[in-house]
């Protein structure tokens, strides 16, 4: 009866319906057809007027269970192989829980970052498809029964009791941030600061999915990773087929794929050099160079193309790449925020501007020859803001 709605739901959300599933979305469905036909009603889902029941059908169909320190086996080779690895290499690590559920799986890797000894300035970004589990996980406030996976002294350190509650500390909860996410969609999130991904954790999401939806968000959180950079899915669902990006490392109890070589750019961009592998098991020496030089040289490079009316795609690798290697090259991140907003990506625009403002009016900027000294581009970059209506 509701056939082309399901088969619709399920390929939007990639998985494959279970009957349990398929049961849940027959009453959601149900509930909110009224007097149309069921062609009607898919119809109605496909247009921008039905987005918002198409998430809640999507999100009835959702299984959200989830635990803190779920699978501390994993962990426990996450914190010891891995976490390591990619801290030797930068302090500042950006992870994304794909599928973060109601938040629990946020909660567990800021605990395990802060005890790796990552900075403050470490973020989680969690996401989910569910408006409803993101909602409960962005209190990062879990119920007595959710501790008893917590160890004593991470419940002290880590968490206070209110009531009957347990809140995570403000200064982990405050590296957190949430976004309601398709893994069916692109663009994929990047962080809140940094330009990739250090480890994208992805558990317990794509048992659901369909062979193709799987490779395809392989592919996709791959293309989020940063060089060396680790992709952790649960023990249940293990890459069966290499994907081209992404090389298994094994480290006793379990795998981690590690983004191979090149920075997450397509084609054919200047060769830069690029860090090693993270992973401890897969750390070596890393090569020796000047990475704020080779920024400066390559966006000197961007500087050529655009005079020479390069296509965009080039002059936005070009500018990536830099931001890369020196991630408060200020003009870099002006003429990338320029590029976007001409493309009408408004949000990826303004994130562009405000972290230029944010470098420059620190005395973190980065100076390299442009035709706008740091003061005018400042003002170019507020201005920027202001056009996407990001400030008054
Ligand atoms: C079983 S929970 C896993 C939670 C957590 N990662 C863990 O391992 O405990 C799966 C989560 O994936 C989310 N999910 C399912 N399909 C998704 C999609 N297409 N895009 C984003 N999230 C999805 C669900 O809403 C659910 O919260």
């Amino acid at each position: 009866m509701v056939s082309a709605v399901a088969s619709y739901v399920a390929e939007r959300t990639g998985c494959q319906l279970s009957k349990q599933q398929e049961g849940r979305l027959r009453v959601a469905v149900r509930e909110r057809l009224g007097a149309r036909s069921e062609f009607e009603y898919l119809a109605f889902l496909k247009s921008a007027a039905g987005a918002v029941q198409l998430a809640e059908l999507m999100a009835a169909v959702a299984v959200h269970k989830t635990s803190l320190f779920r699978d501390e086996a994993q962990l426990e080779q996450l914190s010891s192989q891995l976490l390591p690895g990619l801290l030797a290499q930068r302090p500042t690590l950006h992870v994304w829980s794909a599928g973060c559920a109601t938040g629990e799986e946020v909660a567990t890797l800021l605990v395990l970052l802060a005890e790796a000894g990552a900075s403050a300035d470490t973020t989680v970004l969690g996401t989910d498809i569910s408006d409803a589990a993101l909602q409960k996980a962005q209190a990062l406030t879990f119920a007595a029964q959710a501790m008893r996976n917590v160890s004593e002294s991470f419940r002290e350190k880590y968490f206070r009791k209110e009531g009957e509650q347990f809140r995570l500390v403000p200064a982990l909860k405050s590296r957190a941030s949430f976004l309601r996410h398709n893994l069916m969609d692109r663009p994929y999130p990047l962080p809140p600061e940094g330009a990739f991904f250090d480890l994208i954790v992805c558990r317990n999401v794509l048992i659901y999915f369909t062979a193709t939806a799987f490779e395809q968000v392989i592919d996709g959180l791959s293309e989020r990773l940063l060089p060396g950079g680790a992709l952790v899915l649960s023990s249940a669902e293990p890459l069966l087929q290499p994907r081209p990006l992404l090389k298994a490392v094994n480290v006793e109890q379990a795998f981690f794929y590690v983004r191979r070589g090149e920075p997450p750019f397509s084609s054919a961009a200047p060769k830069v050099p690029t860090p090693r592998p993270l992973a401890r098991a897969i750390t070596a020496e890393l090569p020796v160079f000047n990475a704020e030089a080779e920024a400066v040289k390559l966006f000197e490079l961007v500087l050529e193309w655009a005079a020479a009316d390069a296509p965009d795609a080039q002059t936005e690798e070009g500018l990536r790449k830099a931001l890369y290697l020196a991630p408060d090259l200020a003009a870099a991140r002006y003429m990338l925020g320029l590029l976007l907003e001409q493309r009408g990506q408004r949000v990826e625009a303004a994130h562009e501007y405000a972290r230029a403002v944010a470098s420059l009016t620190s005395s973190k900027a980065l100076q390299t020859a442009f035709f706008l000294n740091p003061e005018r581009l400042t003002k170019a970059c507020q201005l920027g803001l202001v056009r996407l209506g990001f400030t008054s």
